[in-house]
């Protein structure tokens, strides 16, 4: 028998890799090559040549485990009757829930045998069987497949009669389905063949290794119980250098966090056991593994370990854990110097765990030998005996109570296999670096060329679904195949590196919905490729086992991280999410949102829909993380888990899918059904749009300002938020931060306005009053203008923030609309400086001593009155705009400015059009032979034109139009023209123009805020923030209704009952188990009635294709019958 002959073995054929799951959306039931049968296994397989048409005639063989090889028709017909069956229900994955509904209708008993929800378990059923069916023409690797998922089944009590059962639903759901005419005897036949095959198979390997696995299992996880007793026991002793396997699985996930844990925990075993030299080994020569176990027999009793003398691990150090009492043994065994045993102690545990896995722990010890060939490249002898008696003399020491010949058998067992499959390999990883580094110096650039594009090409040719997912350009997929390649020499020198980095990459392929199947022909095709450029075997065999390792780590990964709610985004469907999700436990329901974690890598679903436009499932996940759910004991929300995984999810959504901005907003607002006094509580659970994780200002709050959309502003969460922020800190800031340009447009006002007077008959007080004025302009509102611009100007330069305006580099900040009138008015206020009478006056009388001297009377402050009152003019009208940034403290004001300046744009066009009219006018009267003066030339023309346009001309001025006709007629035209199309379109326009702008005038209104709030909450002191945030008590629970105490993150206002009439209580309450491991009660569930709906349309289908069927059938039977009579009366008539 040599299938399962040494317990978990390897997956197969590394080129063509095959996962245990199978990918149910892409069922490839394509012909594939059929696998030449080896004469010598014949014997083994599974005899289909009989005509036995009677499923009860076939036999379950639980004694063998060879492989299944059905004649090349009985495959044809089993797959197309899959393929029909899968067609029929409408994918694999109804065929699932068919399946494992008419199971569970078919055997109530063995409901109990299923633990894993519905849907997974549908999933799986269908999986496996569509995998298997695939296969069928490579009977190898259905055996593989079929082995793998014996391991899987191991825990499982399979019988024959279970196993009947089973076949029989199945076949029923086939034939129901399909109907007698189509699910024939021989696709029957050959499709119970095939489960018991496959039955026949569980309880052969269950039988035959079931019992040393449990053992193993059990000392494994007693190993780990002892060591989390003796930590306990042990208090805060353990010095954290090593781990405490508490899981497998979390200790292999903690080893692969730390890349180089295998040097750390190198260097510390070779502390230890320096360690244990210096405390002079007194077990030298001896038995140092039964010292060990002596010494941990009493921790296993709990007996005064503490203690206990212990020679080995560190002074007054007990080994706790099995990576310590390891490293001691092999210290106190004389095997302290071999190197080589730290990385195999580092990965031991996940092949433990994983021992059912046989690809995994195939997986596994391929990375390993890489590891351990560098080790044994630096001359260190590996042995790996050593490693087997430092093992067991550990878990002797471990385990000194239940330690029996039976562990002993299992473990050596175990450590067999796994020594096996690391001698295969012993020495060729390095034979395999120097060919690979040998075949990638020796390609040419074309040759590399032929390479990408051939893969593709090949790739294909083999297998025509591949298209369908590399529509990408050229230079891209090129790419793909450079990281390709480059991976299968990276592996080599850095594997734990690449280990993670293809972890990740496995992620991003789960993202692209990339079924597995597709690996093989993908990594096949990159082999011929590589064949076609090396004649060297070495070469090409180096390559195929680098590449084949990559893509196996790829399709584990694939593997463990499509989750149900993966596949749901890869469909982008929000029913198929609502149900994926409606099974996981309540506590960690959010979790599978918004976290994938394989090995050391994530992916966040959430963020994955929302970049990869699957908005439909995106917009599900939002709507499931912010819905309220409750049972008796606790409340779920999921808010501070979403904002805490990502911070930057307002921005996110803005980039890649702003639609669902209100989704997300909607969800952070509970209103109460109830309604006391008018009013009704709404809890606003906005704490992260004002703080962040870290107590900071709220980089979501930022997101929407820069975002910019009015809507998003105008939200009630966001309106709260910014109004809290606003009234009860930033305002402060902002008004203090005014006061000092209110005092100077005061001085200024005074001093221009009020004390200034050009028609010289000023005092000398007023004089010097108006001197100390503008001194005061000068030097603190001009001066304190021209500091801030310049360091705004070198900033904006430094960090490269220009924009070409006409050729001319323009400092970003500039683009901002008070910037841009304040350094305007900065310029006007240097105009004025260089044109100040006053000074020039100063200079020029400087010897009089008497400042009324410097009155209007001096000729060269004369001079300049007229250029410094424009400048004065300009500066005026500038404050005063700028005064305007103060009407952000009332959003409707600020509102009207802001509709105000969008106006601005459309008096501007008609200022345009009427300009362009009067010049026309203007010459066209000019260039006739008019003898009104006003009219002769363009200049006066325009004037005149302008005039009567603004109603300044005068009656008597008309008079004289009337004696020239053609005159009078030229601007009759005009004024119509201007006066009462011009004018009116203005009006016309204006008013449309305000109707669209102004409803969203609110939210720029608020958008403006919005930066005066970020503007003014970085100026504020920390110790303002601090208080402000703790006044907001936002970490308190809020009440939902009276005495129902709830959530915290929110505040609560009372807003007006009928402000948003509230029908229903948007929480959802549920009854029952308050278990947070439970998923909520799928009675209670939406998806639940979504799936009665489905059934129903389904049944509803199915009767009517029924009856269509059997009209059909009727209307053929009476036509043919109707015919017939027909037939025989005409022959009657003929007699
Ligand atoms: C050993 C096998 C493979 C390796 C080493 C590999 C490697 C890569 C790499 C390095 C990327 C770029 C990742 C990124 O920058 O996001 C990538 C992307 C991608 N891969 Fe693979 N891949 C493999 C197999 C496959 C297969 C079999 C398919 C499907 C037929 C596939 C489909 C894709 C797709 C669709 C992308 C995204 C390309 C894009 O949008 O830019 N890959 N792969």
């Amino acid at each position: 028998m040599a299938a399962v002959d040494e317990a978990p073995s390897s997956g197969g054929d590394e080129e063509e890799h095959v996962t245990g799951e199978f990918d149910f959306d892409e069922v490839n039931l394509e012909p594939t090559e059929r696998v030449e049968v080896d004469g010598d296994n014949v014997d083994e397989s599974w005899e289909v040549g009989d005509d036995i048409l009677d499923v009860a005639q076939l036999e379950i063989d639980t004694e063998n485990f060879g492989e299944l090889r059905l004649t090349e028709t009985a495959i044809t017909k089993v797959q197309a009757g899959l393929k029909l069956l899968i067609e029929t229900v409408g994918s694999v994955e109804a065929a699932g829930d068919a399946i494992y509904s008419t199971l569970f209708e078919a055997a109530p008993s063995l409901q109990s045998l299923f633990k894993t929800p519905r849907a997974v378990q549908g999933m799986k059923f269908a999986m496996s069987i569509a995998n298997i069916v695939a296969k069928l023409r490579q009977p190898d690797e259905v055996k593989t497949i079929v082995d793998q998922l014996s391991f899987q089944h191991i825990t499982t009590e399979v019988t024959i009669p279970r196993i009947e059962v089973f076949r029989d639903a199945l076949l029923e759901l086939f034939a129901s389905e399909l109907g007698d005419d189509v699910f024939t005897d021989d696709i029957r036949v050959n499709l119970a063949r095939i489960f018991h095959y496959m039955g026949g198979a569980f309880i052969y390997v269950r039988n035959n290794y079931w019992t040393r696995l449990q053992l193993v299992n059990q000392c494994w996880a007693l190993a780990h119980k002892q060591e989390e007793g003796a930590q306990g026991f042990e208090g805060d002793g353990d010095e954290g250098g090593e781990q405490s396997p508490k899981k497998g699985s979390e200790k292999s996930e903690k080893a692969e966090k730390s890349p180089n844990k295998s040097g750390k925990g190198f260097c510390c075993w070779r502390k230890k056991e320096e360690e244990t030299e210096q405390s002079g080994h007194h077990q030298e020569g001896g038995n140092g593994a039964s010292v060990a176990a002596s010494m941990t027999a009493s921790m296993e009793e709990g007996k005064g370990t503490k203690h206990s003398k212990m020679g080995g691990i560190g002074k007054n150090k007990v080994p706790t854990t099995f990576p310590e009492m390891f490293k001691f043994n092999a210290t106190v065994m004389g095997y302290g110097h071999s190197e080589w045993m730290a990385p195999v102690l580092d990965v031991f545990d996940t092949m433990v765990v994983h021992a059912t896995e046989p690809t995994r722990v195939m997986e596994e010890a391929d990375v390993l030998s890489i590891v351990l060939s560098k080790v044994n490249m630096r001359g260190h002898q590996i042995e790996f005996l050593e490693f087997k008696a430092v093992l067991l003399a550990s878990l002797r020491s471990l385990l000194p109570k239940t330690w029996n010949s039976e562990c002993e058998v299992a473990w050596t067992w175990l450590w067999g296999s796994f020594e096996r499959m690391l001698k295969a390999n012993i020495g060729k990883p390095q034979v395999q670096q120097k060919a690979l580094r040998k075949l990638y110096s020796t390609i040419t650039e074309e040759q590399l060329e032929a390479v990408r594009t051939g893969i593709y090409k090949t790739f294909f040719e083999k297998c025509a679904q591949g298209q369908d997912y590399f529509k990408q350009s050229s230079t891209r997929l090129h790419f793909i195949a450079d990281r390709m390649i480059n991976f299968t020499q990276e592996i080599f020198k850095d594997p734990k590196g690449v280990m993670t980095d293809l972890s990740a990459l496995g992620l991003r392929h789960v993202g692209y919905g990339i079924p597995t199947e597709l690996f093989g022909p993908f990594v096949s095709a990159a082999i011929e490729q590589i064949r076609e450029i090396t004649k060297v075997p070495d070469q090409e065999e180096a390559f195929r086992w680098s590449i084949g390792l990559i893509s196996r780590v790829l399709c584990r990964t694939i593997t463990e991280g499509s989750t149900l709610v993966m596949r749901a985004i890869n469909a982008n469907c929000a029913k198929m999410l609502r149900k994926a999700v409606s099974i996981a436990p309540r506590g960690s329901r959010a979790e599978c949102m918004l976290k994938i974690q394989v090995g050391t890598q994530s992916i966040s679903p959430l963020l994955w829909s929302i970049q990869s436009g699957s908005l439909e499932a995106a917009e599900a996940i939002l709507l499931d993380l912010l819905t309220i759910r409750a049972d008796r004991d606790h409340y779920y929300y999921a808010m501070e888990a979403l904002f805490i995984r990502h911070s930057d999810i307002v921005k996110r959504i803005c980039t890649d899918g702003p639609d669902l901005l209100p989704t997300l907003f909607n969800g952070l607002i509970w209103r109460s059904r109830q309604a006391e006094n008018g009013v009704r509580r709404v809890n606003y659970f906005i704490k992260y749009l004002i703080v962040d994780a870290k107590s900071g200002f709220s980089e979501s709050f930022r997101d929407v300002v820069d975002n910019g959309d009015p809507a998003a502003a105008c939200h009630p969460s966001v309106v709260l938020a910014a109004d809290l922020v606003w009234s009860r800190l930033a305002s402060y800031t902002f008004l203090t931060s005014k006061l000092w340009f209110l005092l100077n447009l005061l001085v200024f006002v005074i001093t221009q306005a009020v004390l200034t007077d050009y028609s010289g008959e000023q005092s000398s007080a007023q004089i010097l009053a108006v001197f100390i004025g503008r001194i005061f302009i000068y030097i603190f509102g001009m001066g304190q203008l021209i500091l801030r611009h310049m360091y705004n100007f070198s900033k904006s330069c430094r960090a490269g923030d220009t924009r070409m305006i006409v050729c001319i580099p323009v400092p970003g900040y500039l683009f901002s609309f008070s910037e841009c009138l304040s350094a305007f008015l900065c310029l006007t206020m240097v105009g004025m400086l260089a044109q100040e009478p006053l000074l020039h006056c100063l200079g020029k009388n400087l010897g009089d001593q008497q400042f009324s001297a410097l009155s209007a009377n001096c000729s060269t402050g004369l001079e300049l009155t007229g250029s410094y009152a424009t400048f004065a003019f300009l500066a005026t009208l500038l404050y005063f705009l700028l005064l305007l940034e103060l009407s952000v403290f009332s959003t409707k004001l600020s509102t009207f400015v802001l509709v105000c300046g969008r106006m601005v744009q459309e008096a501007a066009q008609y200022l345009f059009a009427l300009t362009f009219v009067v010049i026309t006018f203007a010459c066209a009267i000019a260039s006739s032979d008019v003898m009104n003066e006003q009219f002769m030339n363009i200049g006066p023309a325009m004037l005149n034109l302008s005039r009567i346009m603004l109603g300044m001309y005068s009656s008597d001025e008309y008079q004289y139009l009337e004696l020239e006709p053609k005159l009078l007629m030229s601007i009759s035209v005009f004024v119509i023209c201007t006066t009462i199309f011009l004018f009116n379109l203005l009006i016309a326009q204006l008013n449309c123009a305000y109707m669209g702008i102004f409803k969203d005038m609110l939210g720029y209104a608020r958008l403006n805020r919005g930066s005066v709030i970020l503007e003014n909450v970085s100026r504020s002191s920390k110790h303002r923030w601090t208080k402000f945030v703790e006044s907001l008590q936002m970490d308190e629970k809020l009440e939902f209704n009276e005495g129902d105490i709830g959530l915290a993150g929110g505040i609560q206002v009372l807003e007006s009952a009928s402000a948003n009439p509230v029908t229903s209580d948007s929480i959802k309450r549920y009854g029952g188990s308050t278990c947070p491991t439970a998923p909520w009660p799928e009675t209670a569930n939406e998806v639940d009635i979504e799936d009665k709906v489905d059934r129903l349309e389904k049944i509803i289908e199915k009767a009517v294709k029924r009856i269509t069927k059997a009209s059909n059938k009727s209307q053929s039977g009476s036509g043919a019958s109707s015919m017939a009579s027909g037939s025989s009366s005409g022959s009657s008539g003929g007699i």
